[in-house]
């Protein structure tokens, strides 16, 4: 496969001479945003959903957004184009961009721009048809988990204590309540019904939380945002994560126990299905 080419700040370069300096503040603070948008066949998947939310993000760390939503559709295209690849996963970060290192935002600075792509792995049919593990573990992160941050060291560590347990991801738990796991939202069924921790600052709202409303809405599925405890989410029928990469699993054990009857739920197949229609709908 010839080597992929990535998009820095304007500029379209194989991936090997892309160069960020050594003061740019994603390096040095972690001063910076992400977004990670899934396209099929060449079009991005709810993509006017992820410009929204990568504008939230710079709004709330007071980066200016270097483009509009139509100039980011053009840039990402850009890319895509010239990694001619079906099925990809952009990846777009903004950072506040190279200055003397002070903590405080510098003056007269302009954001640091990187959009790259790499093919869009989906898990395994068999993650689908049989269920994953999960671990719990307390959430230690910053108090602002609505912004996409690029700080990213908590969500780190909370996949590598999943990695070490041999398991597909850590859902968190803060003062006992769910959060969400390290890079995915968590979803609890029972009887029947859905419900996930509210759209605070204390989870990212995925894109697929607001995917997994109209989801439901249109197959009538009760769906709840409230704080669910252990207790609930251990005494689940069904256990769902979502992501971008991850697209909707069902969680069958978590911390060893099992979840429900320890095989995928038939809420995960419908809400499944519903999923894969949306994409075909692209
Ligand atoms: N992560 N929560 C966290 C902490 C995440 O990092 C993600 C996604 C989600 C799900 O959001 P969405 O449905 O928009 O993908 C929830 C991406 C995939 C990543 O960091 O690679």
């Amino acid at each position: 496969m010839s080597e992929a080419v990535v998009l820095l700040n304007g500029e379209l370069l194989p991936l090997s001479e892309a160069r960020i300096p050594v003061l740019d503040r994603g390096f040095i603070f972690g001063d910076g945003i992400y977004e990670v948008i899934p396209l099929y066949n060449g079009k991005p998947f709810r993509g006017a959903q992820h410009l929204a939310r990568l504008a939230r993000s710079l709004a709330a760390i007071g980066i200016p957004n270097p483009y509009t939503e139509s100039e980011w559709l053009a840039q990402i295209d850009r890319v895509v184009r010239a990694n001619g690849l079906a099925d990809q996963m952009v990846y777009m970060q903004v950072t506040r961009g190279v200055a003397r290192r002070a903590h405080a935002f510098p003056k007269d600075v302009q954001p640091t721009v990187l959009i790259m792509t790499n093919p869009l792995v989906l898990p395994p049919a068999q993650a689908r048809e049989q269920g994953v593990a999960c671990v719990t573990m307390e959430d230690r992160r910053w108090l602002n988990c609505q912004i996409k941050s690029v700080s990213l060291l908590g969500n780190v560590l909370a996949a590598q204590y999943a990695a070490e347990h041999g398991v597909t991801e850590a859902i968190q738990f803060r003062d006992g309540y769910l959060t969400e796991a390290s890079s995915s939202n968590v979803w609890v069924v029972r009887n029947g019904r859905v419900a996930a921790p509210p759209k605070d600052n204390l989870i990212l709202e995925g894109i697929r939380y607001g995917l997994m409303e109209e989801l439901c809405a249109a197959m009538e599925i009760p769906l709840e945002a409230r704080r669910l405890s252990r207790e609930e989410v251990f005494g689940a029928d069904e256990v769902l994560i979502s992501s971008a990469t991850k697209e909707l699993l069902p969680v069958v054990t978590i911390d060893g126990r099992t979840v429900g009857d320890g095989k995928p739920g038939p809420v995960f197949a419908r809400l499944y299905a519903g999923y894969q229609a949306a994409k075909a709908a692209l």
